[in-house]
């Protein structure tokens, strides 16, 4: 069925009548809610019409007098997004004379926003039908109707995020630019979004770091990456200094430049390269030190203990467990904290602040925060 006829059926009743004849077809589901309602004398009225309706039975079923006219349809941008995509991929196929079928019903309902780029999942277009799609010359301009009805300027493939060192985003470009710089809750990111991730899912998280007070503190970011935490601990959290460990050039460039467009880079300081490394300066000066890598941060746990001041602090411990371990991992993190300040010297009581289940990583795998307070014995 074409999308966008370009002349509709229209039942034309008296306004005053409007309402009712409305409600009617509605129910009747007679009513193309895509087309534009049309006036057609100062008092009248025409409705737009699915090609369900019946003419024959228009008027018994609408219950006052009406008339059937025939005239160029205006068509309404739908409300839902993914409905505007599926237009846009019809017209497009149409267009080309190409068969909608094995396409349109692969096309995805979840997408990832990044400012004006849009990231479809991966699979999105990589059943048969699409890869012929692929390999058409004239796929820019579906790339381009496909952007422009998500309302952005260009597009990407979010392939898995890579296993390597640096979590390495996969994208693969279709359309526009992968260099992105958007607003997400009161703080600008800008990064390259083919070299470096951005974990939208973790959003709740941001916000709740984001929302302590580390008004005073010097804080450690052990693997900040873009700034995800390093700039809501800053802009929100009113962290006196933070100082970000990160290995990845693209992330870093990502980091100053956003730290400058939040107006924070005098109360940053960057450690470019391995934190089994960079950590070794940073011994005693923190208040708090953000563990943030998946599967697990603990190679890092025993320097950023060390990175605590004499006065302690607390650790945001970033970890994928499953469910039912979840107990046993807790107390048994604690205790290794309480092994490691021993081994450091470390005269501390290890207790837990609180366990935040970020989200499900995995079937019964959680992505899980541990807070954990270190405090000098009295
Ligand atoms: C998963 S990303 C950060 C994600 C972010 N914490 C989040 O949850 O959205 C981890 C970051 O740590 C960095 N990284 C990994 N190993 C590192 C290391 N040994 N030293 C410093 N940075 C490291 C990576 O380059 C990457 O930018």
């Amino acid at each position: 069925m074409d999308p966008h006829p370009p002349v509709a059926r229209f039942a034309v009743v008296q306004r005053t009548n409007g309402g009712r004849v409305h409600r009617s077809l509605k129910t009747q589901g007679w009513l193309a809610s895509r087309i534009e309602t049309v006036t057609v004398e100062p008092d009248h009225v025409g409705f737009p019409l699915t090609e369900a309706a019946e003419e024959e039975r228009l008027e018994a079923v609408l219950g006052v007098p009406t008339r059937l006219l025939v005239q160029e349809a205006m068509h309404r941008d739908p409300v839902d997004p993914h409905a505007r995509l599926q237009n846009a991929v019809s017209a497009w196929l149409s267009e080309h004379g190409m068969e909608a079928e094995g396409l349109l019903e692969h096309l995805p309902k979840k997408w990832e926003r990044l400012g004006d780029l849009v990231l479809l999942p991966a699979g999105a277009t990589s059943t048969p039908a699409w890869l012929g799609v692929r390999r058409h010359p004239d796929v820019q301009a579906l790339w381009m109707a496909m952007a422009s009805s998500l309302q952005a300027t260009s597009l990407g493939i979010q392939n898995p995020i890579a296993n390597d060192t640096y979590r390495s985003s996969q994208v693969e470009m279709l359309l526009g630019t992968p260099s992105v710089c958007f607003l997400d809750h009161g703080i600008t990111y800008a990064f390259d979004a083919s070299k470096v991730m951005f974990s939208s899912g973790n959003v709740t998280e941001r916000r709740r770091i984001g929302g302590l007070d580390m008004t005073g503190e010097t804080v450690i970011d052990a693997y900040a990456g873009v700034g995800y935490y390093t700039l809501p601990m800053l802009v929100h959290g009113n962290a006196r200094h933070v100082h970000a460990c990160e290995i990845n050039p693209a992330s870093i460039t990502g980091l100053r430049t956003a730290a400058k467009l939040n107006g924070v880079e005098q109360r940053l300081t960057v450690h470019e390269g391995d934190n089994a490394e960079t950590l070794q300066a940073l011994k005693g000066v923190a208040d708090r030190c953000h563990l943030g890598l998946l599967p697990s941060s603990e190679p890092v746990w025993a320097a950023c203990l060390a990175a605590l001041k004499p006065t302690g602090g607390v650790l945001h411990v970033h970890m994928n467990v499953e469910e039912e371990h979840l107990e046993a991992w807790k107390n048994g993190t604690v205790e290794r904290f309480q092994h490691l300040a021993e081994i450091q010297g470390r005269r501390a009581v290890v207790t837990v602040d609180h366990l935040e289940k970020v989200k499900w990583f995995a079937p019964r795998v959680r992505h899980v925060v541990l807070d954990v307070r270190v405090q000098p014995v009295p």
